[in-house]
């Protein structure tokens, strides 16, 4: 079914200038960005966005990380849209991530490992309210 997924390209990424690379993964799997902006996430934000990790040792590196500079949030659909983009971007832990997957082919490290996207219906819908108001997200794909 066609479903919408909240990505965001995190910090350091547009000084790699590997941001365009990131985007066109995408677009060739033709899948529709619906919204896109370029924004410093505040440490109350990244709280809410990474609750479920409050208590994890690495949340502290987290959050200082993905406050650290800007980063590119989108709303990106598609048929199984949350499923294609997670096998886009890799394994989330830097070892694990193949070559040829966003992170496998990027990442630095588990905490700078260059992308998020929505893990599940239920977040993707929660994380696309946090970053976006509805007026922001464009629907042309409903058209065709
Ligand atoms: P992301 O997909 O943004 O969701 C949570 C983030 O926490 C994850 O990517 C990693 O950047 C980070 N993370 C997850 N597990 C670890 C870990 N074991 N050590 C450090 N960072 C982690």
């Amino acid at each position: 079914s066609y479903q919408r997924s909240f990505v965001m390209v995190k910090p350091g990424i547009f000084r790699r200038k590997i941001v365009g690379e990131i985007i066109s993964r995408m677009e060739k799997k033709r899948l529709d960005i619906l919204a896109m902006k370029m924004i410093k996430i505040s440490p109350k934000l990244a709280q809410h966005h990474y609750h479920e990790h409050v208590d994890k040792s690495f949340f502290k590196n987290l959050l200082s990380y993905i406050c650290s500079g800007e980063v590119l949030v989108m709303v990106v659909g598609g048929e199984n849209a949350i499923t294609q983009i997670r096998s886009l971007c890799g394994a989330t832990k830097v070892e694990d991530a193949a070559a040829g997957s966003i992170r496998g082919d990027y990442a630095v490290s588990t905490t700078e490992n260059v992308i998020h996207a929505s893990d599940s219906p239920e977040s993707a819908m929660r994380e696309i309210d946090l970053f976006f108001r509805k007026e922001e997200i464009f629907a042309y794909n409903m058209d065709i």
